[in-house]
């Protein structure tokens, strides 16, 4: 068996016997078995299949594992030590769209402290992505602006053409897409906005903290305000969508802005297949196979909520 430890080692060995230029090069090696975190938040208040106080909604899953890597739930209320060993384990974060408040919750405080230990760690040369759907996208603007810039747009149910803004062909994330999938999201209705918050260019124009963290890939608007739809930040794998890639080939609630066409499904896995290749550069491992084993959503079984519910299937903890 290939393990983690065991190429680190390897690493390690090479540096030694070779000298800093090949150690550089060798390091550069991807982590062809990334491993990661999705955050869990409080559950809904009014979800009658809640077994625990807090879920991962099961797409969020599924969009991880289809693009080759596996997923560690990340629970919420935990101690800052635990989170440390969590982030040392795991080679990137997802945090899922949701309902919790992005300034007081459990969900935010966990964020948070990954955000932070992500910033270090990157300025450090220890490459740790993060990626932000939806309420993550929104999450992730406030720990940069250090405050909520976010305004209320008519965006709860609709499917939209993504408007690429001129840096959006060279930016990281789009880069890696194939032209006639890039083509499509900015031609067709493909995008599934699920929103009642979003961050509007005005503010985010306004807000030195946010522009210089962050390149904006995307646009669109509720025919008032125009707001980010994708972006990514300039010194950071940071990536973040109000978008909801994940919805299209694993969520199934008969409503508007649901799209399962091709190009939808398709755009769905680009992403994914994005972030976890931004993962595979990150060499995190956990302190033992059995370590390991023990963290993964392998351990958990997620329940079927009924076919026209938001989430088909949600993971529940205590
Ligand atoms: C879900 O959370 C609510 C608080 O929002 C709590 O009252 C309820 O007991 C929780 N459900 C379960 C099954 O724990
Ligand atoms: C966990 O939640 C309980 C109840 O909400 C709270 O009292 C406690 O401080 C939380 N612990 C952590 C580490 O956040
Ligand atoms: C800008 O942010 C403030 C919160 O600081 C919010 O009240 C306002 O609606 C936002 N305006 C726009 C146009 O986004
Ligand atoms: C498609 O997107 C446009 C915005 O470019 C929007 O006005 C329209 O309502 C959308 N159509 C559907 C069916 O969602």
């Amino acid at each position: 068996m290939c393990r983690p430890t065991a190429a680190v080692l390897a690493v390690l060995i090479a540096c030694i016997w070779s000298g800093p230029g090949l150690c550089e090069q060798r390091s550069q090696q991807l982590n062809t078995r990334p491993i990661i975190g999705v955050l869990a938040q409080e559950n809904l208040s009014d979800d009658k299949f809640a077994r625990g106080s807090s879920y991962i909604a099961a797409s969020y899953v599924k969009y991880i594992e289809s693009a080759g890597a596996r997923v560690v739930p990340v629970r919420i209320n935990r101690t800052e030590e635990e989170y440390v060993e969590i982030f040392n384990s795991i080679n990137g974060l997802l945090l899922p769209g949701g309902d919790v408040d992005i300034q007081t919750s459990q969900f935010s405080r966990a964020a948070k402290i990954f955000y932070n230990l992500a910033l270090r760690a990157n300025d450090d040369g220890d490459y740790f992505p993060i990626w932000g759907t939806c309420q993550g996208f929104q999450q992730l603007s406030v720990f940069t602006a250090n405050k909520n810039l976010l305004t209320l747009t008519d965006t709860k149910a609709v499917a939209l053409p993504l408007k690429l803004t001129q840096g959006a062909q060279s930016s990281r994330l789009f880069r890696s897409f194939p032209k006639d999938l890039l083509q499509s999201l900015a031609d067709e209705n493909i995008t599934s906005n699920f929103h009642s918050w979003s961050l509007s260019m005005q503010n985010f124009s306004r807000n030195a903290k946010l522009r210089r963290f962050y390149k904006v890939l995307s646009t669109n608007s509720d025919g008032k305000k125009e707001f980010i739809s994708t972006m990514e930040a300039y010194k950071y794998p940071f990536y973040a969508v109000q978008w909801h890639p994940e919805k299209s080939p694993f969520e199934w609630i008969d409503k508007p802005g649901m799209v399962h066409s091709v190009n939808a499904v398709r755009a769905s896995f680009h992403t994914a297949n994005f972030f976890v290749s931004e993962a595979m550069k990150n060499q995190h491992y956990f302190s033992s196979p059995a370590e390991e084993e023990r963290a993964l959503i392998y351990n958990f079984l997620p329940v079927y909520r009924g076919i026209n519910t938001v989430f088909v299937q949600n993971y529940y903890f205590d």
